[in-house]
């Protein structure tokens, strides 16, 4: 069996010199092509647990493996190229184009010119902007949800194995959003990667990932798929949370039918 694309061991962090944990002894595989949601209340640890396997944050304790290699024992650029990374408002930079801005990492990392211009139009593609409308456009001139598909693109643009997202599409219109989170899990098989992606919607969890990982302050209260969770062994308050879409869909249909 090939080693699991991330392996967090007993990660722990602190950000006040050990009083309390913002992370607290996490462990979790993610299989290769495994697609983990890491869902949780605000400040439960989401994104400090997210931003240790790329090693924006360094773990005070535990162990980080990225395909089967320690995180510490690979230098930075490799980590870059084997870790695609999405961030809610994507953060293009406003004075590069939408091409510009794609070439980031791969100019970065050194890659020919014409390898470069290659791989930007065929993300363009990948994410259904072409490039002969938008390669040239400035980020301002482009829609929160189109600039967020540039986020997608800039992300995978060096052909990583891995890509993080933390909460990539929150700030879009709930249209928009199914749109583009649909999207990407297309995007996800098809370029068979792996995922994990932060999200507060237990809804759009539920319906996006193989497995989901439930925090609760700085701790993983449950890791498993959507139905394992749903059973009798989940805490209760796991259980609530799983039923809150069940329930909503309910009340939905009663008030529809009222009208
Ligand atoms: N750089 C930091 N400095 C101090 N405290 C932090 C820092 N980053 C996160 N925290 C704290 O750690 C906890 C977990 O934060 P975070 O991982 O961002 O949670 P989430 O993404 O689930 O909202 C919170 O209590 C937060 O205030
Ligand atoms: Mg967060």
């Amino acid at each position: 069996m090939s080693s699991p694309a991330i392996s967090l061991r007993g990660v722990r962090k602190s950000f006040d010199g050990g009083a309390s944990f913002a992370v607290d002894a996490v462990s979790i595989d993610v299989a290769e092509g495994e697609f983990l949601a890491i869902i949780g209340g605000s400040g439960s640890g989401k994104t400090t647990t997210l931003r240790m396997i790329n090693r924006l944050i360094e773990p005070d304790l535990g162990e980080v493996l990225i395909e089967g290699q320690s995180a510490f024992a690979l230098a930075a650029h490799e980590l870059r190229r084997r870790i695609g990374y999405v961030i809610q408002g994507v953060g293009l930079f406003p004075h590069l184009s939408i091409a510009e801005n794609i070439a980031v990492t791969p100019r970065l990392l050194g890659w020919p010119r014409e390898q470069i211009e290659a791989r930007t139009r065929e993300l363009l593609d990948l994410v259904e902007l072409p490039a002969a409308d938008y390669a040239a456009r400035m980020p301002a001139a482009l829609s929160g949800g189109q600039r967020q598909r540039i986020g997608v693109a800039r992300a995978l643009a060096a052909r990583p194995r891995i890509v993080l997202m933390d909460e990539p599409f929150g700030a879009l219109d709930p249209l928009t959003r199914d749109t583009l989170t649909s999207a990407y899990r297309a995007l996800h098989d098809k370029l068979g990667v792996t995922s994990v992606m932060i999200t507060h919607d237990i809804q759009e969890a539920l319906l996006l990932a193989d497995r989901l990982a439930v925090m609760a302050d700085g701790k993983l209260i449950a890791l498993g798929a959507p139905a394992d969770l749903a059973g009798g062994d989940a805490p209760p308050q796991v259980r609530a949370l799983l039923d809150m879409p069940r329930r909503q869909a309910k009340r939905v249909r009663e008030r529809l039918a009222d009208g």
